[in-house]
């Protein structure tokens, strides 16, 4: 998504600008720019691609005012170049938008009756032309800011400055976040906590409808009712150190290789490691009569969830309802009040995901999220929120996070099972020994890393995979596919393994590689039995198991064996080779791993 930054600052402010949205790359984008007020007259910078492209410009045409905007774009409207790049401006007003203007095309079309001169594709653009019109018109910044923002349709995370303005810098949210941070004679705005930290400790998030007057000793926060409001000013834990690939090619290969370490902290927060007992701080829900537990995510998150719903359903016999949150915000489905609705989402910004949250809410459920960023809307927005230990997540595609998840998805199915009375105490010791041996089973897994760059040459320019998986490791071929797909740009589709008989299996021939999670569990024969029916049609199997023996005796074009764990954990071990996989074949195919083509880390617009 894109990024935005604002500072009003004691000096030159254009290369603290590039600092902070250093910190926001992560999030995906295709360009980027800068704009600063000097001596009262606007200059702007942008450049296409990454932001070397715009530290070269900005050496070649430096920009030295102290109040100054900048933006890495990901591009929704109008082509990835330097003319959709933001800032957008006119003489009298600079803009940068994270979001999406619906009635961008309505507007447009009366400014330009009105004479208004577009240069870009984007939406974004209407924005300067309403501002300029009211100051035009004689209204002050703030008037006309206020007179604009109740035209617009949509969401927007907003950051504005002014000609004739050097202590003057507008923001404004309704759907993306927006954050205000307090420094010493200097204030700032940023889409999140991270962007700020190399400045400020000190962050206080706008509200939807909110909109903020900041001066360099002042910020003035008015929210949709038009009343001044104070919003909380909390200390960031963000780390001001630009977080590195240590010793790896890749975040993303670093945030594989991290996985022991932070499932361990995670379990650390969720368990007595004493008496292997489950205890999750701050959550008061009573599982013992809660009617229903209604899951809703995205992407990988959502895997994560599916996972969940097996274990909360097998292990505390609860009634589990499940859904994408893109489809879950316009289905209405119809709540009983009183139940918990369970949101998992490792940026706690995706648009989707916060919807559903507020429908929940207003069905009378209890509202929960899993995330990894605490300081996020969607953990804002929840009466429980319980973070994943994983540390920042640069790479776009979600590794970490995910095996974070599950621990805390499995220790949360552990205390419900417990609480209604279907896990005794000794099997709750049991299950969370074996969540402690995750850590070590992963560890081996990465140990044998090497096996996956051969297996990935199977797999690199192939049209179509297939992944299969059964019971718990269906969502684990999901999340598999998923990986593929979305950094080699490989096809790929992950199926429950009985219904290849049901379509797909027409897919199979030599062409298709199949990659098969089994576990030696109760569902094993039965998926060795679509194993045969891929084999007999001339199909390439991988195959991931716990099982030599099956990996010995099946004829695969490849395999990999992990350690044999116990079925409740399996999916957190059987993530890491799907994971590994992925990430072999996207290196192999010379793919951007970290930042895939048209993806963003932070999905905040729908
Ligand atoms: C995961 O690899 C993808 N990058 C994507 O599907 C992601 O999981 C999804 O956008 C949800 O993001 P969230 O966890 O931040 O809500």
């Amino acid at each position: 998504m894109c990024g935005i930054v604002g500072i009003l600052g004691t000096e030159p402010v254009a290369e603290d600008l590039i600092d902070a949205l250093k910190r926001l790359e992560y999030r995906g984008y295709d360009s980027a720019g800068v704009s600063t007020v000097e001596n009262g007259v606007l200059g702007r910078c942008r450049a296409k691609g990454k932001l070397k492209n715009l530290q070269k410009a900005l050496n070649e045409a430096p920009l030295q005012g102290h109040a100054g905007i900048g933006h890495t774009r990901w591009a929704t409207h109008g082509a990835p170049n330097v003319t959709n790049a933001h800032p957008h401006m006119t003489d009298r007003v600079a803009v940068v938008h994270n979001g999406i203007i619906e009635n961008f095309k309505p507007l447009r079309e009366r400014l330009e009756k009105e004479g208004a001169k577009f240069e870009t594709d984007t939406d974004t653009e209407v924005i300067v032309h309403l501002i300029s019109l009211e100051l035009k018109k004689g209204s002050a910044p703030e008037q006309a800011v206020q007179a604009v923002l109740t035209q617009l349709e949509g969401a927007f995370a907003l950051a504005i400055i002014f000609a004739g303005h050097d202590d003057l810098m507008i923001g404004a949210r309704r759907g993306s976040p927006l954050a205000i941070g307090y420094g010493e004679k200097e204030m700032y705005l940023g889409s999140d906590a991270i962007a700020l930290a190399p400045f400020t400790d000190r962050v206080a998030y706008l509200e939807d409808g909110d909109w903020v007057r900041l001066s360099r000793t002042s910020a003035t926060i008015i929210d949709e009712r038009g009343q001044e409001v104070e919003r909380t000013i909390n200390r960031s834990t963000a780390s001001a150190m630009l977080v590195d690939k240590g010793n790896h090619r890749h975040f993303m290969a670093k945030e594989i290789h991290q996985q022991p370490e932070v499932i361990g902290h995670t379990l650390g927060h969720y368990v007595d490691l004493a008496t292997n007992r489950v205890q999750i701080p701050d959550f008061d829900i009573d599982f013992k009569t809660l009617p229903r537990l209604t899951i809703s995510a995205c992407g990988t998150a959502y895997y994560a969830g599916l996972v969940a719903k097996y274990w909360f359903e097998k292990y505390a016999r609860l009634p589990v309802e499940i859904d994408v949150a893109s489809e879950m915000r316009y289905r209405e489905a119809p709540m009983e009040p009183g139940g918990l609705a369970l949101f998992i989402s490792q940026s706690g910004e995706t648009a989707d995901t916060l919807a559903v949250l507020r429908y929940c809410r207003a069905q009378k459920q209890h509202v929960a999220a899993i995330v990894n960023v605490t300081e996020s809307t969607i953990a804002r927005e929840s009466d429980a929120t319980l973070p994943t230990l994983a540390g920042p997540e640069i790479g776009v595609a979600s590794t970490k996070a995910f095996t974070c998840q599950l621990t805390v998805l499995a220790c949360l199915a552990i205390k419900a099972g417990v609480e209604r009375g279907h896990i005794s105490i000794e099997q709750e010791m049991e299950l969370v020994s074996q969540l402690v041996e995750v850590p070590r089973h992963i560890s081996t897994i990465l140990n044998d890393e090497h096996l996956f760059e051969k297996m990935a040459h199977g797999l690199a320019h192939k049209r179509d995979v297939l992944y299969l998986g059964r019971g718990s490791s269906f969502p684990i071929a999901l999340e598999g596919a998923l990986k593929l797909k979305e950094i080699s740009y490989i096809h790929a589709e992950g199926y429950a393994a009985g219904e290849l008989k049901h379509g797909p299996i027409a897919l199979i021939d030599e062409d298709v590689p199949v990659v098969v999670v089994a576990p030696k569990d109760n569902l094993f024969e039965k998926t060795v039995s679509n194993m045969e029916e891929v084999a007999a049609r001339g199909g390439q199997i991988i195959l991931m198991t716990d099982d030599k023996e099956a990996a010995a005796s099946f004829t695969t074009s490849s395999s990999f064996v992990v350690p044999r764990a116990h079925e409740f954990t399996n999916p957190l071990v059987f993530a890491v080779p799907i994971q590994l996989l992925a990430y072999h074949t996207a290196v192999f195919m010379g793919t951007d791993v970290d930042q895939p083509r048209n993806l963003a880390k932070s999905v905040t617009v729908e």
